[in-house]
């Protein structure tokens, strides 16, 4: 049984209150981590990261690159060990949790060298600019104060990272609240950080019971970030509590893609299949619902089973595209859904197979989707897909703007004019044409609109969501 530290202010530390982790794959426990519940000392973690920050805040850039690279460094030389977490904790495959750690240390590398560009770059406005003779001013980028970063399970590494490494480079300090399914590699992190001599309290991995605590963290005084990627009813329920708080939300989605008439339908089924199906679904940028005209939906729907066989499904060690959801209870979810759509009328275009001892599903297309359908408008994170028939463009507007999620879309078509016309009639933060909806590459800035999130993230956005301004006005 796996019994990893907190790190609270310079220290590892255990506590005697545990919450367990589960190994999805056999729904065994495998972990107990160490939590504080306690609101005094939960403040304490806050006050101290303040502490910290009085004087971290003040370190060189220097200093604060060579620490980022060292963490980058430790994280590299320990990625066979992280990706074994990921495997362990969230049934990632092997493959993919490998990749996702070394997608992690590349962001690190990119936060340095964009975070070193800005540095050099700052905003400045001559004479000429301000139209006023002998005033001239320069405005740099300053850091906030306290972050408090909550990361889910999905990509416990790579979305934890996304957090810490703008925020630490600029000069902020941080308490982080990892998923329980995740807090494994985060408190693991955590370690490393320490061990690259992170000053005490710069670096918090604070393990609470998040529905007991929520409100208690995000509410605290001291902080001034707020960086959460999680559930939308969550992320807005502890947006409510902040004060004077610069948020930086990540939160559902329900990534359409809309295949035109004109599409190339062979590019269009394998996008759709890859998008929708890798990590079992369990991604806020997958691909949540096809839309489609009558004209193309026959051949659209016998290419994406085509396609649907090269979707391995297995157990983690064998590298499957689908492998066991997060736990029981998505699964459950999963299959309430299905349930569902069978009772309004849906098509069920592959069986339904589950294997409950590891919360495998097999990925399950659902035809004849229409807006009376949980599976319509609900995030499934899982490997289900429903696809939905419109009548005219403007109708799949309609629908596709109808959802409460704005985070990604696709759309499929060989007319670029029109394809950038209705990008800009879509409600959702980023549109991707001929390909599935993504995150990376990660210099881009990465959003949400609705409620899928608020706030830019981003190689470059993440660093200057995390930083302020601070104008320094030259009078002659
Ligand atoms: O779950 C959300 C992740 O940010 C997805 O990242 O689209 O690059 O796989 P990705």
């Amino acid at each position: 049984m796996l019994q990893p530290k907190l790190l609270i202010n310079g220290q590892l530390i255990t506590t005697n209150d545990f919450v367990p982790v589960i190994n999805p794959t056999t729904n065994a426990i495998i972990a107990q981590v160490p939590q504080i519940n306690e609101p005094d000392a939960i403040n304490e973690v806050f006050y101290q990261a303040h502490q910290a920050f009085l004087t971290y805040s003040k370190t060189s850039l220097q200093y604060r690159i060579d620490l980022l690279q060292a963490f980058a460094d430790e994280i590299s030389k320990h990625q066979t060990e992280l990706a074994d977490l990921l495997v362990l904790e969230i049934a990632k495959s092997p493959k993919d949790s490998l990749q996702e750690v070394l997608r992690t240390v590349e962001y690190m590398h990119e936060t340095i060298a964009v975070y070193q560009e800005m540095v050099n770059n700052p905003l400045t406005f001559s004479p000429k600019d301000l139209k006023t003779p002998n005033k001239n001013a320069v405005f740099h980028r300053v850091p906030y104060g306290v972050v408090l970063a909550i990361s889910p399970f999905n990509y416990p590494l790579n979305l934890l990272m996304t957090k810490l490494a703008p925020a630490l480079i600029t000069g902020n300090t941080v308490v982080f609240k990892p998923a329980t399914q995740g807090s494994l590699i985060g408190l693991k992190i955590a370690e490393l950080a320490h061990k690259v001599n992170y000053p005490k309290g710069v670096i918090n991995s604070l393990m609470t019971n998040a529905r007991q605590n929520g409100i208690l963290l995000a509410s605290n005084p001291y902080v001034r970030v707020m960086n959460f990627t999680g559930s939308a009813k969550v992320g807005h329920l502890l947006a409510k509590h902040t004060q004077n708080v610069h948020l930086i939300l990540e939160l559902g989605g329900k990534d359409p893609a809309f295949v035109l008439d004109d599409a190339d339908l062979d590019l269009a089924s394998r996008e759709i299949i890859k998008g929708a199906f890798s990590y079992s679904g369990q991604r806020c940028t997958a691909i949540k619902r096809v839309l489609v005209s009558q004209k193309n939906h026959d051949q659209l729907v016998i290419k994406m089973l085509e396609q649907l066989k090269q979707i391995t499904v297995g157990l983690p060690h064998e590298n499957p595209v689908v492998g066991p959801l997060i736990s029981a209870g998505s699964l459950q979810y999963n299959l309430d859904l299905i349930d569902d759509a069978i009772e309004h009328q849906a098509t069920i275009l592959t069986p339904v197979k589950y294997e409950i001892a590891n919360n495998l599903l097999h990925p399950v297309l659902i035809d004849h989707v229409n807006a009376m359908m949980r599976v319509a408008h609900e995030e499934p994170f899982g490997p289900i897909l429903p696809i939905l028939v419109y009548k005219d463009y403007d109708d799949a507007i309609e629908m596709i703007n109808a959802s409460e999620f704005g985070l990604q879309a696709s759309i499929f078509t060989q007319d670029e004019v029109l394809a950038q016309t209705l990008a800009m009639r879509i409600e959702a933060g980023t549109i991707n044409i001929n390909k599935a909806s993504s995150r990376g590459p990660d210099i881009l800035p990465f959003l949400g609109v609705k409620n899928s999130g608020f706030g830019v993230q981003g190689v470059k956005d993440a660093l200057t969501s995390m930083t302020n301004l601070k104008g320094i006005v030259f009078n002659k």
